[in-house]
């Protein structure tokens, strides 16, 4: 479902916007008239772009720039926040979308560099991204993030994954206090699992031996048995609620982590 000229005038940013749920919130937004800054590391970002582009019509400015750079650092929050001004000269909503369990095993199975990578993958981006963004935000008055948690916070075979989706909570709750008075508005969902298609990019680039696809079944099978809806979400019923959060219908919404999890409050 498209609500024609919903984002009309506005500009989003979208971190982790090559694939899966971030090419998606991309897409529907820019045919719901948002000017789209889509930031990923991976180069391929350039096909979302210019797939926008190229759906630019009435309702739809077919407006999109790209940007490849490291979110796991902070120079590459700084550029994405750099580029967006310089293409469009304001930011009213940043999408926090960069994360993604890339181990699934027991948590004694974790090495420690193991347990740094998944705090860097799936909190630092949003951490850096909420501060490089802030200046902007001020400047205008006004602003929307919305930041991608988990019901992972509370599940097996990702414990560092859950620790840093639990700090996504905790920044999306601490952060919209500290700002609202500023006119800066801080959300969250926390999807649960989501049937997508195969990553162009993989989770873990070193691929999943038959012990950790073992493991990581062991994880579906309780995220699916722990949703009432005992089923996997669609890519669509993720994006349509983290819209609903960008826009201004949730005007009175802040500080609030969203679970779209079949029933699993994570
Ligand atoms: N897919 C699910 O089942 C699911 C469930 C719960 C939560 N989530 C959350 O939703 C979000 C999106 O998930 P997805 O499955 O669509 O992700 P994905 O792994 O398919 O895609 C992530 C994108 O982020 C990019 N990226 C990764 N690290 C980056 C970095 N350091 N700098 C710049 N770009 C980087 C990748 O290149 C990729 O395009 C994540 O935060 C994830 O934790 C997903």
């Amino acid at each position: 479902m498209i609500f024609a000229g919903r984002f009309a005038g506005k500009v989003m940013v979208v971190t982790g916007a090559a694939q899966g749920i971030g090419a998606g919130i991309a897409m529907r937004a820019a045919a719901e008239g948002a000017s789209l800054v889509l930031v990923d590391r991976a180069d391929f970002v350039t096909e979302v772009e210019q797939a926008i582009v190229a759906a630019g019509g009435p309702n739809n400015p077919g407006r999109a720039v790209s940007v490849c750079c490291d979110l796991e650092t902070y120079e590459g929050a700084s550029q994405a926040m750099a580029a967006a001004l310089e293409a469009f000269g304001r930011i009213d909503i940043l999408v926090n979308n960069v994360g993604g369990a890339i181990r699934m095993r027991p948590y004694g199975e974790f090495e420690p560099a193991q347990i740094d990578a998944e705090i860097r993958r799936s909190l630092m981006p949003t951490l850096y991204c909420c501060h490089a963004v802030l200046p902007a935000m001020l400047a205008q008055g006004r602003g929307t993030i919305v930041n991608l948690s988990s019901n992972a916070t509370r599940g097996i075979r990702r414990v560092p994954y859950s620790a840093a989706k639990g700090g996504i909570n905790g920044l999306t709750q601490s952060l919209a206090m500290e700002y609202a008075e500023a006119g800066i508005r801080v959300v969250a969902t926390a999807p649960g699992g989501t049937e997508a298609p195969a990553r162009r990019v993989p989770r873990n680039a070193a691929g999943d031996n038959a012990q950790e696809q073992a493991w990581m079944a062991e994880a579906v099978e309780q995220v699916t048995s722990s949703a009432f809806m005992k089923r996997y979400g669609t890519l669509e019923e993720q994006i349509a609620p983290i819209l609903f959060l960008a826009s201004d219908e949730a005007g009175y919404v802040t500080g609030s982590i969203l679970p779209v999890a079949g029933g699993d409050l994570g």
